[in-house]
């Protein structure tokens, strides 16, 4: 079977990582067009990098949980083409195993040169003040898709979606387009939909099916129906 996953914050929100959309509205204590918009990055690059440096450092602190691996075992199926698609900028799905991962809104494990677009591995600490390893110039960047941006791999991904048997979204609020109409280009192609989140998403009425709960419980749960 052709699926495709798509994931988003909350898979992550059980290894410690913070979700975006919290109730009172703020990212760690940031609102989101303050630090993750290139015109934030324009006004004030040392927040911005600092910013990251910080979900960067409580990225390489948090470990992957049975959610990432459950996906990494039916990632590994023989029986099914697996594509997992992520919002995530944290690099746990790789740590819980899955390989190939497309991360659609980048990565805190890469620097970006804004100049000549050349990636490197990122160091702990980023700052404006930074040269690119390639061109020398002073415009890296955190390689991380911010509002306003075109998401990195679309057309890898609607291929996938073209071709998928079944769509699955985990943990994702469905607040944030391209990634929230995956669900209907998937049903469009003839797939079968489901939600896995712990509350009801923006996007809920239009799956085929919706599992409520933690990622930890419903993600295993539900890829032990697939693997067997
Ligand atoms: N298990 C399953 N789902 C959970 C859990 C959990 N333990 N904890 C929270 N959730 C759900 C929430 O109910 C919510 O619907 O995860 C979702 C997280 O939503 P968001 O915080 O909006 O995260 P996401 O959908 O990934 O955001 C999309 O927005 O800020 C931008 O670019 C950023 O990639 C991000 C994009």
């Amino acid at each position: 079977m052709n699926i495709v996953i798509l994931t988003g914050a909350g898979i992550s929100a059980e290894s410690g990582l913070a979700t975006f959309r919290a109730s009172d509205g703020l990212w760690e204590e940031h609102r989101i067009e303050d630090v993750a918009t290139p015109q934030a990055f324009r006004r004030n690059p040392v927040l911005v990098h600092e910013f990251y440096n910080q979900r960067r450092a409580k990225a390489r602190l948090a470990r992957p949980n049975a959610a990432h691996q459950a996906l990494a075992r039916l990632g590994a199926d023989p029986r099914h083409r697996v594509t997992l698609v992520t919002q995530n900028v944290d690099d746990l799905h790789e740590r819980g195993g899955s390989t190939g991962v497309i991360h659609m809104h980048g990565g805190l494990e890469t620097g970006l040169c804004a100049a000549c677009g050349h990636r490197w591995e990122a160091p702990a600490i980023m700052g404006p003040y930074d040269r690119c390893p390639a061109c020398a110039r002073q415009a890296t960047r955190p390689d991380i898709v911010w509002f306003g941006e075109i998401p990195y791999h679309m057309e890898e991904i609607a291929a996938a979606l073209e071709q998928a048997d079944l769509f699955a979204a985990v943990g994702t609020s469905g607040n944030v387009y391209p990634a929230a109409g995956f669900v209907e280009l998937a049903a469009a192609a003839g797939a079968r939909t489901v939600e896995l989140n712990l509350d009801a998403s923006a996007r809920t009425s239009v799956f085929d099916e919706a599992r409520r709960g933690p990622a930890t419980q419903v993600v295993p749960q539900w890829v032990d129906e697939l693997v067997g």
